[in-house]
């Protein structure tokens, strides 16, 4: 039975003891008399030792049997071994096989990323993966208890949706019944807006999806988002929540996920300083320092004011900072209609761009939003799009509207950076790309 069996992450409560654990051989050697079996468990790995002459003949031969990913469980004796990665060794006594694996795709050599994506069901066991889940995992947890812990109330938005908000080249569309079109949100910023007038302070956490037909590092066609809003919060209260947010995540995957830092070989010094505050350019500034160092990045061009930025923009401005930058107040025309613009310069939004340090990129983007219903309804006309469709978001400004503001962060991005992966395809389970639908 389960209740039998041990975690290896606990095997320090069990020195000298007997357990039994159950669990995949990770490698065997074979070595005479002697059979090394690596054996994890999920919770981590610890090295049996199957000596001949402790064990019987049929044990024995059960250990032999073993391969790659076969499953078993085994019984032995916890020895503190100053030389083993956990501290601890198991000299075993017994090995029950439960299933044998035979021909495991992954074999300890190297494989090229494209079997290895075509094989994602499986790779996900593979150390690596396993330490940038677990990093993703804690990513989330930290989020969302940090903005428990703030007086934050988790709003759930709809995925299917019947209005585009971040614009409307990259929409998925599928039939919906008698209503026609729905789409898959891109964001649930509309309706944590409602959340927000409700509850004051909410946030809404999902996968949103976003059909980006561009083939890059960092875009996912379906990625998830956590987005808080706040009602009464201005522009410079909603990057100061920011700074705390990220630096709060960061910290708490540095405290607990170290184990798993250090299997990625990520740098931890520049983990270290994502304290707040992190500096702040605006968008003209920047536009001014990609124009004198624009040389200092390959392939990055100056802009002209009102172009926006691409990766290679980003990472010049990121590497001139030692921790992740706000770059805000962007031109209204190339940001969402929702955005409040400055009252001292109307075309420019009052809203910023979170850049990870290190060249990781854009890992969050927020604003001020528009309270005022007869520009929020100006907007919506002067992007196209159909009053009638957002009726119910203009009913938050006629009834009780307030200045607010909120943001959200991409799950991914952020886990890409604090993971040190340059691919964001392997901060997910199961990635969503322009040419990946496959496991
Ligand atoms: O900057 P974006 O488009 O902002 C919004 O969607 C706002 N409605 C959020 C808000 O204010 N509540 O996207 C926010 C973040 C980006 O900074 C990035 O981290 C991530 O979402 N993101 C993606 N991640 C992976 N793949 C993609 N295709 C992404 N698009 C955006
Ligand atoms: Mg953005």
């Amino acid at each position: 039975s389960l209740l039998a069996t041990t975690s290896i992450a606990k095997i320090a409560d069990y020195a000298d003891q007997t357990v039994t654990l159950s669990g995949w051989i990770h490698n065997k050697t074979e070595k005479g008399k002697l059979i090394f079996l690596m054996l994890r468990d999920g919770s981590g790995m610890i090295q049996c030792v199957v000596f001949k002459k402790n064990v019987s003949e049929a044990c024995f031969s059960q250990a032999q049997q073993l391969t790659q990913e076969s499953a078993c469980r085994i019984t032995g004796a916890v020895r503190a071994d100053t030389r083993a990665p956990s501290g601890y060794e198991l000299d075993v006594q017994e090995v029950e096989i439960i299933s044998l694996t035979q021909d495991y795709p992954i074999s300890p050599k190297e494989h090229g990323v494209e079997f290895l994506m075509e094989h994602r069901h499986l790779w996900v066991r593979s150390s690596k993966q396993h330490a940038l889940l677990r990093i993703r995992a804690e990513v989330i947890a930290a989020a969302q208890e940090w903005l428990n812990a703030q007086g934050f109330i988790r709003f759930d938005t709809p995925i299917l949706t019947a209005t585009a908000a971040e614009g409307t080249t990259n929409l998925f569309g599928t039939d919906y019944f008698d209503l026609g079109r729905a789409y898959l949100a891109q964001t649930g910023q509309l309706y944590v807006e409602s959340g927000m007038m409700s509850f004051g302070k909410v946030y809404c956490f999902g996968p949103t999806f976003r059909a980006e037909k561009s083939k890059t590092r960092r875009h996912l066609t379906e990625f998830w988002m956590i987005e808080p809003e706040v009602a009464f919060a201005e522009h410079a209260d909603n990057l100061v929540l920011q700074e705390q947010f990220v630096s709060a995540i960061v910290q708490r995957v540095l405290e607990r996920r170290s184990e798993d830092l250090r299997v990625l070989e990520r740098d931890l010094e520049p983990l270290k300083r994502v304290v707040p505050p992190f500096p702040r350019l605006t968008y003209d500034e920047a536009i001014d320092l990609i124009r004198e160092k624009h040389h200092e990045v390959e392939g990055c061009l100056p802009l002209a004011w009102g172009e926006d930025f691409g990766a290679a923009h980003e990472t010049l401005i990121a590497q001139q900072f030692d921790r992740p930058v706000f770059i805000e107040r962007f031109p209204s025309a190339i940001k969402a209609f929702y955005m409040q613009p400055d009252p001292d310069r109307p075309e420019v939004a009052l809203c910023a761009d979170l850049l990870a340090s290190e060249g990781y990129g854009e890992i969050i983007g927020g604003s001020q939003r528009i309270h005022d219903p007869a520009l929020l309804e100006a907007r919506i006309r002067e992007h196209g799009l159909s009053i009638e469709d957002y009726r119910w978001y203009l009913d938050l400004r006629r009834y009780g509207t307030v200045p607010h503001s909120g943001f959200g962060m991409g799950i991914e991005r952020a886990v890409a950076w604090i993971s040190g992966t340059r691919h964001i395809r392997e901060t997910i389970p199961f990635p969503r790309q322009l040419y990946r639908l496959y496991p």
